[in-house]
């Protein structure tokens, strides 16, 4: 069954450790996401961008296939689905369309326009049970590249947004989303610290999840860290895998490629790249 991300992420906090968020894609994806944590007896959180969604038919349509695929596949583990970095506009969709989970990301407002849009939110969230994420510092992009930096979110206003009733808070900590470029600085543990006492138990939110040193991603864990986001990983295992088969001209046998052995080594490949992960945030065998 498909549930908020709130429990799973407080108990993560308490319990040290931290849930991954991996983004889905297509079908393969879903299916090697859902079927590695269940065979680590591992809470999950499937991230959904809204580009993600539209090129996966819209949200209704992601709703039904994860739902259909958590049952026919027969998960028992605790499974957020989850909207990554919404607008305004996109989490109306997916509370529409039966998301367990949404991220509002007002961090581009000015403060007073990203507290009111969060608290209309909030409040609409949880009227319907589902939880809610909250941004503040911007996450560099890969145009950050060249700075080689990521943006340093402000503690007070971590403490504002945080006293809005978000269930998590993703503060920028000097992450950036995609590969980090070769002069990153690595996270600031000073501003993760600060924000962490401010916000007492609030459980934080890592997003740029690839490429971060094990050490850092452990260090980050232990001051509050309970959701850590991956994408770019398995993009690049996936296509590298894929690749491997094409260009290795198996299974021509005079007709063509099929399609589900085409895609077969993508799949395994981020079933390993999960549990890989899931092994590092240690939250195997925590649902
Ligand atoms: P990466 O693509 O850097 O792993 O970041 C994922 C993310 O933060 C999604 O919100």
């Amino acid at each position: 069954m498909l549930v908020s991300a709130k429990d799973m992420l407080n108990k993560a906090r308490e319990g040290k450790y931290a849930v991954g968020q991996f983004n889905i894609n297509n079908l393969e994806w879903t299916k090697a996401i859902l079927l590695t944590a269940q065979k680590l007896g591992s809470p999950v959180i499937l991230g959904v961008s809204e580009g993600a969604a539209k090129y996966m038919c819209g949200f209704k349509t992601v709703t039904e296939m994860v739902k259909a695929m958590d049952e026919s596949l027969g998960i028992t583990v605790p499974v957020a689905l989850h909207l990554d970095h919404g607008t305004y506009d996109g989490c109306y969709k997916c509370i529409k369309a039966g998301f367990t989970s949404i991220m509002f990301d007002g961090s581009h407002f000015p403060i007073e326009e990203n507290v009111a849009k969060t608290t209309e939110l909030v409040h609409v969230a949880h009227q319907l049970g589902l939880s809610i994420e909250a941004e503040v510092g911007a996450i560099g992009g890969e145009e950050d590249g060249v700075v080689g930096k990521g943006e340093c979110a402000d503690p007070q206003e971590c403490k504002q947004i945080a006293d809005l009733g978000v269930d998590f808070l993703a503060a920028g900590i000097g992450n950036i989303h995609g590969v980090y470029p070769e002069n990153w600085e690595g996270l600031s543990f000073d501003t993760l610290s600060d924000i962490n006492q401010t916000v007492g138990d609030m459980p934080l939110v890592l997003h740029g999840g690839t490429g971060i040193p094990d050490e850092q991603i452990k260090k980050a864990i232990s001051l509050g860290v309970a959701k850590i986001n991956v994408n770019t990983e398995c993009q690049l295992v996936f296509a590298e895998a894929t690749r491997g088969y094409i260009e290795a001209g198996k299974d021509q046998q005079g007709k063509g490629f099929d399609p589900r052995k085409l895609l077969a080594p993508g799949f395994d490949a981020i079933c390993a790249k999960v549990e890989e992960k899931m092994n590092l945030f240690g939250s195997v065998g925590k649902a």
